[in-house]
């Protein structure tokens, strides 16, 4: 089964064109997923003119497969950011939940959007200490939890449990759709199918570069889940991570609707979606692993697959799976605000898989910031913040490039392009150079350079999704060395 996310078949905006001259407005939203169309909903309403561009189509991003868990609490575990600045943020950032829910009412947006319960349940073989730990934590900063045992899954009768209340879940492109139709009747115009280049600032004008026109605004947000504004400030203090998901058939009611995790290492997530004719969707994810440092999507299939079927009853037919990709960040909280660096550029990133809540806090806090007003978020997103207390992640996450760069002097991984099978990519190596190399369907080679264009870490070949992942900062190429994924803006070198 090829990539497929169980959202994909919407289009959030369908009317929306490619920029093809140049224009001005006061806020220009690079990127159009959650985090960028809400920021274009939030900044619209305050009465200014916005545009909102992205390099694909609308929402195309990474918002466009995800699982859409709405529970900042349960993704990282409170415990692990127990201390830091950010623990109290993370329950006030449950108010990007109560914006989502108040904005699928006010504009009316059949989305199945759904207050649920959230449950932490404790992994296979494993103790409760997590569970204990977990709840010390949360209790620590005021948020409800509760104790309980057992599960509703097989053999989970005796796992020790957490119940979170009032989480949230929706269908994320159902509800961008939305949002998109809101902002259009607020005047926003989309533009999609235009990468933006370059982002640099003139006398106060921010000047958005694509190839086929250039947007003047006074100010810009850079929502493109990676910032493409920023080279190293913000990258240094990411590190991106491949997530799985996959969709199964189960008949309504068999299984209670609910957000679940496992303490496993790497952790599981389930939550349910509406289908058609009484039957719905259990959305079964986990299998992370470092971007690039993996190739072997089908045996982390294979994996879920068992977790899912032993432990849920009447688990139907496979109707889809998918991949994608989360940006942990080195304390958790995401960077938003001003860009390090300029004075008008404000970026949103950083989502350590509560991408879809941060997306809207971001939205929620630019939209202060553009409008000159103090928030008390500030402080705690700032992208120029240096996170002393979590210098060791810092280490640790920054050993990728190292690594990365050493991997320039060892072997190609084929002694020779005939030996690429049709659909196949590997790195070879040509004199001192790495080259990416793909041969399509047809028999054609297409041959790039293996370094990203970002900041030149090697390649990885991802053929699950067949593309090029960098595991640096997040880039992906496609097979003709096209980016895909930021914050690679330019193609990889031709060779
Ligand atoms: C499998 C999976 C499961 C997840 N589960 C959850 C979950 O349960 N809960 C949760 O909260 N989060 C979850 N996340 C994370 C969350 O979905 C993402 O963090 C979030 O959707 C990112 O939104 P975004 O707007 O920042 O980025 P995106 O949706 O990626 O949007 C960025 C946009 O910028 C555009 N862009 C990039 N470069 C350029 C350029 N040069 N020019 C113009 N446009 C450009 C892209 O085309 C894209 O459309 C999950 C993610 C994955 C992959
Ligand atoms: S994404 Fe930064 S070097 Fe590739």
């Amino acid at each position: 089964m090829t990539s497929k996310s169980l959202w994909a078949d919407v289009d959030v905006m369908p009317a929306a064109g490619s920029l093809a001259e140049d224009v001005e407005c006061d806020v220009v939203v690079v990127g159009s997923g959650i985090a960028g169309t809400s920021t274009a909903y939030e900044v619209c309403k305050r009465g200014k003119s916005v545009v909102i561009i992205d390099r694909g189509r609308i929402a195309g991003g990474m918002t466009s497969r995800t699982s859409a868990h709405l529970a900042p609490l349960c993704d990282d575990l409170v415990s692990e950011i127990k201390g830091s600045d950010a623990t109290k943020l993370f329950c006030d950032s449950q108010a990007a939940i109560d914006r989502i829910e108040v904005i699928q009412e006010q504009e009316e947006i059949d989305c199945d959007f759904r207050r649920l319960d959230g449950y932490l349940f404790q992994g296979r073989d494993m103790t409760s200490d997590i569970i204990d730990q977990e709840m010390d934590a949360v209790r620590e900063i005021g948020a409800p939890v509760h104790r309980l045992v057992g599960m509703p899954f097989n053999g989970c009768a005796n796992r020790h449990v957490l119940r979170y209340p009032r989480q949230a879940t929706f269908h994320p492109l159902k509800y961008l759709s939305g949002v998109a139709r809101a902002c259009r009747n607020n005047g926003v115009t989309f533009f999609r199918d235009s990468p933006v280049e370059e982002i640099s600032e003139d006398n106060g004008i921010v000047l958005v570069r694509t190839t086929r026109g250039v947007i003047r605004a006074k100010h810009a947000v850079v929502a493109t889940n990676s910032s493409i504004s920023d080279r190293f400030a913000i990258h240094t203090k990411t590190a991106p991570y491949r997530t799985y998901v996959m969709a199964f058939e189960i008949k309504r009611n068999a299984l209670p609707d609910a957000l679940y995790w496992d303490t496993e290492e790497p952790y599981h997530y389930v939550r349910l979606q509406p289908g058609p004719d009484r039957i719905d969707y259990v959305l079964v994810g986990g299998e992370d692993h470092k971007s690039g440092e993996a190739d072997d999507a089908d045996e982390r299939f294979k994996r879920l697959k068992a977790w899912a079927r032993e432990l849920i009853s009447g688990l139907g037919r496979e109707t889809h799976r998918w991949s994608g990709q989360v940006l942990d960040t080195i304390d958790y909280a995401g960077f938003i605000g001003q860009d390090p660096g300029c004075k008008n550029v404000y970026v949103a990133m950083g989502d350590s898989g509560q991408g879809l809540t941060h997306g809207v806090v971001g939205a929620i806090l630019n939209t202060a910031l553009i409008m000159g007003e103090d928030h008390p978020w500030k402080e705690l997103y700032a992208p120029g913040r240096i996170p002393l207390k979590a210098a060791k992640n810092f280490v640790m996450e920054n050993v990728t490039p190292v690594k990365s760069f050493a991997e320039y002097v060892a072997p190609g991984e084929l002694h020779s392009l005939d030996d690429l099978r049709r659909g196949q990519g590997a790195i070879v190596r040509r004199g001192l150079e790495k080259i990416a190399a793909y041969r399509d369907e047809a028999g054609a080679l297409h041959l790039n350079s293996a370094s990203c264009s970002h900041v030149g870490c090697h390649l990885h070949w991802n053929s699950f999704e067949t593309c090029w992942d960098c595991p640096c900062h997040g880039s992906m190429f496609d097979v003709k060395g096209q980016p895909i994924n930021a914050p690679a803006v330019a193609p990889l070198d031709k060779r």
